[in-house]
């Protein structure tokens, strides 16, 4: 009978040992996080307070469960997300930082932080274990652990880094801080000195979709946004990210302006039938097709020329300012991608002008 008392006794006093770890640990754990959780709410701009960080890491999960949820929320957009070149493009090993601020999540992260301009850092070590563009890197994805994270991570008007022009186009203003051309080369001027090619990418680099919305960054004298710059409310998104029913193939976060159907590549439509209401191609009133012969009859001419080769790349060499000028304006043209719907003037006037100028000559 004692020994069964004392038996009891010993348990009872491990289990009170055991509560008293238990709490005492949970305790340090709660203000660790909270340590953690009100850094966050100090580096972040977002309006909340650490009071109400603490009170969801601490316990309170409805915060996570706005989007941890038994919807698709997430998942509908990382489906379409894992199609999208931003996820399966394998340029985001360009680490170094020049190229890290927009080919790389952590490299873009830090630049916004910074203020958002082009050159964060100076030194050129690659960032190690680089991501792709993701969800973190347009959303404040885990800041203040609320739905007010999808807020994207800046629409600050981007200061074009090269021609000094102010992109400002709402929830765009995102795409153009990455999607613009990059310093380097100076644009030829007419009647200007010859011109010392040294680079076989001679150009305004691959992304130079915002410029060439706005009509900026050419050779040759150009004055007008695009019409759709100027009629678009999110610029780039208003065609690029509607809302699709082909899935992951186009539009919504693909980003990409068509998809196959019955095995046969076409057009995604979606965003341009809110303002052309009888649209079928991309190839609008035939401008498209007006504008093809004339990139290739620039082309042949920069051949025929001894500027690029049969392949497209760059012939290092001394031209006159029009010659380069002509193959400035076709890297441009070809670079933006969109075969003039960007901004069908400036399209015209691009190739035109190159046209002209090696024609003369
Ligand atoms: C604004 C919406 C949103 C809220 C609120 C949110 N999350 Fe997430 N969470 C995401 C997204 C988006 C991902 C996927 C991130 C990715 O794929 O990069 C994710 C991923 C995760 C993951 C997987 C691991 C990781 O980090 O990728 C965990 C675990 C997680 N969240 C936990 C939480 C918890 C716990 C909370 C609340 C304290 C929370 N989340 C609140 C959007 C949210
Ligand atoms: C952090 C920089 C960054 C931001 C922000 C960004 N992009 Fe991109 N985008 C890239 C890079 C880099 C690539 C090429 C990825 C690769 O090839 O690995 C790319 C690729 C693309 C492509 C595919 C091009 C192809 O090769 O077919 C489209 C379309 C695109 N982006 C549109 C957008 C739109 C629209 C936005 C705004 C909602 C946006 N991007 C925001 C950097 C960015
Ligand atoms: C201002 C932002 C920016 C910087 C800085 C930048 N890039 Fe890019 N780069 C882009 C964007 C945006 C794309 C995708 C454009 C597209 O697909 O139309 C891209 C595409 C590319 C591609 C793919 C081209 C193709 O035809 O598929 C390569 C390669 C590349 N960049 C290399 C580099 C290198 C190397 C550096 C650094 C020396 C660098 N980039 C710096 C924005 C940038
Ligand atoms: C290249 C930038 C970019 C990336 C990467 C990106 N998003 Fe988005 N996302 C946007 C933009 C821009 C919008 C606003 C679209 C609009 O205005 O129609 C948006 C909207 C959303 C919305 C709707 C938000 C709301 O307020 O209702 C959700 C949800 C979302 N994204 C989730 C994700 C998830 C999950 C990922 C990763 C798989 C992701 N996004 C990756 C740019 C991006
Ligand atoms: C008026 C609608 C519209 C706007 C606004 C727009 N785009 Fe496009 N974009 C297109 C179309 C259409 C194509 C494809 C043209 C074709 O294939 O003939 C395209 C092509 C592209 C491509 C080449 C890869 C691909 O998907 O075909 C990139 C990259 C791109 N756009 C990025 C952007 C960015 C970044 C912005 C904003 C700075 C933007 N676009 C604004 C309609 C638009
Ligand atoms: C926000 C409204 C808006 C959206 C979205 C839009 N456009 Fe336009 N677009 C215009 C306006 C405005 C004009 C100039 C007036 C006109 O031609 O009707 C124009 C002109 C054009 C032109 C030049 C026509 C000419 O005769 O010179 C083409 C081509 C074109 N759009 C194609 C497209 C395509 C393809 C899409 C979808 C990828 C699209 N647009 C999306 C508003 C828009």
């Amino acid at each position: 009978m004692k020994k069964k008392i004392l038996v009891l006794l010993g348990l009872a006093i491990i289990l009170v040992v055991v509560v008293l770890i238990f709490v005492s640990c949970k305790t340090a754990a709660t203000a660790e996080t909270t340590a953690a959780a009100a850094t966050v709410a100090e580096t972040t701009a977002a309006a909340t307070t650490a009071a109400e960080v603490t009170e969801v890491v601490a316990g309170d999960e409805s915060a996570c469960a706005d989007c941890h949820n038994d919807t698709t929320v997430i998942f509908s957009k990382e489906t379409q997300y894992s199609n999208s070149v931003h996820g399966t493009g394998l340029n985001f090993e360009r680490n170094d930082a020049g190229c890290a601020v927009c080919h790389t999540s952590e490299g873009f992260t830090a630049r916004v932080a910074a203020g958002a301009t082009l050159a964060v850092a100076d030194d050129a070590t690659a960032i190690q274990n680089a991501s792709p563009v993701n969800c973190r890197t347009c959303h404040n994805i885990h800041t203040t652990y609320t739905k007010a994270d999808w807020a994207l991570k800046t629409v600050a008007p981007v200061t074009l880094e090269f021609t000094g022009d102010v992109y400002d186009k709402g929830n765009s203003n995102l795409c153009a801080s990455c999607h613009q051309p990059r310093p380097g080369t100076d644009i030829p001027v007419a009647g200007g000195p010859a011109v010392e090619i040294t680079s076989t990418r001679y150009g305004p680099h691959h992304g130079p979709q915002s410029s060439m919305l706005l009509g900026v960054g050419g050779f040759g004298e150009y004055k007008g946004s695009s019409v759709h710059y100027d009629a678009t409310e999110n610029g780039c998104i208003d065609c690029h990210m509607t809302d699709s029913a082909f899935g992951k193939q186009a539009g919504g976060h693909t980003w990409r302006m068509g998809y196959v159907f019955h095995e046969a590549e076409t057009e995604f439509l979606a965003g341009c039938l809110k303002c052309h209401e009888d649209i079928e191609s991309f190839d609008r009133n035939g401008v498209e097709t007006e504008l093809a012969p004339m990139v290739e009859e620039l082309r042949l001419l920069l051949v025929k020329q001894g500027l690029i080769d049969d392949t497209g790349a760059g012939i290092a060499g001394t031209f006159t300012a029009e010659q380069a000028g002509a193959l400035w304006n076709y890297k441009t043209f070809t670079e933006d991608r969109s075969n003039g719907l960007h901004n069908p003037g400036f399209g015209k006037f691009l190739l035109q002008t190159g046209i002209d100028a090696l024609k003369a000559k």
